[in-house]
This record gives C-alpha cells, structure tokens and sequence, in this order.
C-alpha cells in the first residue's frame, strides 16, 4: 500500500501556481546570511546556491538541508556550475573579495571586475529572464558592469546600493529618539558607503517631517546630530569589519527585504542602485546610483521623483558624475 491513503479527489496545484526560484552566487559570510533569511522568510519554492569552492558549497548546502525540521518547505541545491541557476527568477550575486580592515570598497574594483566577467555571462545565459540583484563591492560599479555583461534591460538589473545605509541610518534615528526603526522614514542615497547622500528632506517619524519638526521647534543642535548620525553610517561597516572581520547579518535582511518585494510584487520603494541617467541632472553617463526606485516581480517599476534639494544633487553630480564616470570607462 501507499504510504497514504489518497484522499479522494486531491485537485493537483493549479498549473498556474509559479515555482519561484533565487539563486545566490557566493556562500561566504554574506551569501549565506542572505540565504538563511530567505528560508526563515518562506521567500521561495527553490534556493539554489553556487560558489567557486566545491566542499564548502556542498557544505553550506547540506548544513541548510538539515534545518528543513524547522523551515517551510524549499528545495535547496547546490552546484559550482552554473547550469544550476537555470529558470531562476531572481539572482542574487555576492561573489567576489570582502574589504579588509581599514580597506575601501573602490579598492576591490578591479578583482571583482574581473570576477564578474567570469560568473555573469553563464547567469545570463542558464537565467535569461530573471532579475539580476548585485551585492558584492564597489556595488554601484559592478551592477554597471553586470549590465554591461548581461545584455539585459536596465530595470532587470539592481543594486542592493543604499539599501543597507539606509536601514543603518534609520536605527540610528530610531536609537537616538527611543522610537521604533519601522516608524522611521529615512532615505540615504547616491553611492554605497563613502560618499552617500542622506535626503536630510526625507527624514519623518511618524509621519512627522523632522526638519520642519525641528525649525519649529528652534532646534538647530538636532541637526548636527543628524550629520554626524549620518558620519556614523558612513563609518559603520569599517567599524564592524574591524571589529568582526566582515559585515553580514544587516545586509542578509536588506537584501531578503529586496527579494520579497520582487517575488510577491510588493511595489515597495526601496533606496537600490539604478541606472540613474537622466535623473536628477545626472546626463554625464550611464551611472548606476542608488535613488527611491518602485520594486516589483519585473524589476523597477519606476524611480521616484524625490525632491532633493540644490545641495543634495549638487553633491550626487559631483561626487559621482566625475569620479563615477571615470570609474565606470576603467570597469566596463
Ligand atoms: P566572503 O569572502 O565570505 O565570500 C565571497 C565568496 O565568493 C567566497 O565563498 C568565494 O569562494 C566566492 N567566490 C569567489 N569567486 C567566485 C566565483 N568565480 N564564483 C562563485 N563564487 C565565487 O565575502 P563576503 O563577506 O560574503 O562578501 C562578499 C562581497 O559582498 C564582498 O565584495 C563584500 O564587499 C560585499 N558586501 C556588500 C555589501 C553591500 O551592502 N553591498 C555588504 C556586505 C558585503
Ligand atoms: C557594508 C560594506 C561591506 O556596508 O559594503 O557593510
């Protein structure tokens, strides 16, 4: 006999209940945190993970495997060829050098460069139609260059960007006022790390512009607390690298955060880097920065017409039309 006694008239899953799959490229610190939360999260119906290191794949692999006694139900493979990566929806790229204490993320550009050159066209070819999410540094130069090396449209091709400097930068608004992270709206965006933009314009708690909250109020000292609030986000990944070797837990859940907004359509806007020509007087070249984009199960829906003010864009022009584009001919 069967194991079960069949129930009578069991209807099969509709044949239009998609099998959703995400495959993440590099199980190191980052890959695998990114992993783990999209399994406790119930993201997807299939994980599949690749690396260049066959046993320690095979390890990560089989490690998360044993956990199914606690998770919902996700098949998980696991192969150093990227055939794996076949049918996936979304494709989430970590691989690649982690900065070193004290070392800068542009530092990493030309091994990673040449990384991608190796891992994003077999993407391309086994995962055509899926969404290319780019983790590894310099992030906003490398979704470029995946870009570039996938042929695929601009909006199927993200950055995690400021994603992660803005949920850094909401704890630390949230921490200082007592109040919870969720009820803080903060937008940090422009070029992960050094250089990010925070849209001071943006800032509400509860609905409350701070800003303004703050002139009425005559408190001009809130605003020095807010820049160097922001000094500490600039700082923060130097700091836990220094501290742990690498930085892995914040963005594993800024990146699930990412993935659910695609795979259930959620029409978030979340700060991602983009391909940001055009906007915001960015007309030097094609720059990928991070600005509030409308993330859905095809990609970017749209990129919002934040009001940035004078200072604001003058520092994104500056900052990254020159240096940006000089990076982006040494990469591409
Ligand atoms: P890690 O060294 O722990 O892992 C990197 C993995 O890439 C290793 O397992 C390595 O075997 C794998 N790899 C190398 N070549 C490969 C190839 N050809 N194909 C497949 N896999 C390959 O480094 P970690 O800490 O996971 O960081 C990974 C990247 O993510 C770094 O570039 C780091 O800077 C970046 N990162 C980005 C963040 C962001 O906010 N955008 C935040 C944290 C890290
Ligand atoms: C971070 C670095 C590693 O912001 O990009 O965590």
């Amino acid at each position: 006999d069967s194991f079960f006694n069949s129930i009578q008239h069991a209807v099969p899953p509709s044949p239009t209940k998609r099998h959703t799959k995400i495959s993440v490229i590099g199980t190191g610190n980052v890959g695998m945190a990114i992993a783990q939360t999209i399994l406790t999260q119930d993201l997807v119906d299939e994980l599949a993970l690749v690396d260049a290191l066959p046993d320690k794949l095979r390890g990560e692999m089989l490690d998360l495997q044993h956990a199914a006694a606690f998770l919902p139900r996700t098949k998980i493979v696991a192969s150093v060829d990227y055939s794996v990566t076949c049918g996936s929806d979304l494709c989430i790229v970590t691989a690649g050098a982690r900065q070193i204490a004290g070392e800068s993320r542009l530092n990493l550009l030309h091994r990673n460069v040449a990384l991608f050159r190796k891992i994003i066209p077999p993407l391309a070819q086994y995962a055509p139609d899926s969404i290319l999410l780019i983790v590894s540094n310099p992030v906003d130069v490398l979704t470029y260059v995946a870009w570039k090396l996938s042929g695929f449209s601009s909006n199927r091709v993200i950055g995690s960007g400021t994603n992660l400097d803005s949920s850094r930068f909401r704890f630390l608004i949230a921490d200082h006022l007592d109040v919870n992270a969720q009820d803080v709206q903060a937008y940090i965006i422009g070029e992960h790390g050094d250089s990010s933009v925070a849209l001071w314009s943006s800032i509400s708690v509860g609905g409350v512009p701070i800003l303004s909250f703050l002139e009425s109020q005559q408190i001009a000292y809130e605003k020095e607390t807010l820049e160097n609030i922001h000094k500490e986000v600039i700082n923060s990944a130097y700091e836990v690298i220094k501290l742990k070797g690498y930085t892995s837990w914040a963005i594993g859940y800024s990146v699930a955060s990412l993935a659910r907004s695609i795979l259930r359509d959620q029409r978030r806007i979340h700060p991602i880097s983009v391909l940001a020509k055009g906007f915001h007087g960015i007309n030097g070249g094609d720059v990928f920065l991070s600005l509030p984009a409308l993330l859905g199960r095809s990609g970017v829906l749209g990129v919002t017409n934040v009001h940035i003010i004078e200072e604001e864009a003058a520092f994104i022009i500056g900052e990254h039309g020159d240096s940006s584009v000089a990076l982006w001919s040494s990469a591409s």
